[in-house]
């Protein structure tokens, strides 16, 4: 007869299994470089055309994903995230032009989202018309 404890201490053991052999063997490293630039002292044109920039100084020796995706989001939003501001570049380049749309609302609460492995916010600047 099985008793709770045992009951209890067969699961327990299911559950590690389950969780051990589920655990990933890929061993590669997330990349997330920080956004440098722009920063929260930048002001920006609707309809200019920038560097973003992002510290490469530390990657590790393998990327899951070496194609960067640029983002624009607004407070905790994303805009436009159908038609990104830029993709498909090296993330390794620490740098990449971005043209701001025309019809891109002012605010002062924009930033700039890198997505590599994983995505990244760099601070909130200002976008004028
Ligand atoms: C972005 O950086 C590249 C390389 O430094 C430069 O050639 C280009 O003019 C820059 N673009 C802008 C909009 O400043």
């Amino acid at each position: 007869m099985m008793t709770s404890f045992t009951t209890t201490l067969l699961f327990a053991i299911i559950t590690f299994l389950a969780l051990v052999s589920s655990a990933p063997i890929d061993t590669r490293d997330v990349y997330v470089p920080p956004v440098l630039y722009p920063n929260h002292r930048t002001v920006w044109r609707a309809g200019s055309t920038h560097n973003v920039t992002w510290d490469t100084s530390s990657p590790p020796a393998q990327i899951t994903n070496k194609r960067g995706t640029i983002v624009l989001a607004k407070g905790d939003y994303l805009v436009g995230l159908e038609s990104p501001l830029a993709k498909g570049f090296d993330i390794l380049n620490g740098r990449q032009e971005v043209t701001i749309p025309t019809d891109t609302k002012p605010g002062n609460d924009y930033s700039i989202v890198l997505f590599g492995d994983s995505g990244n916010n760099g601070e909130r600047f200002t976008i004028t018309n």
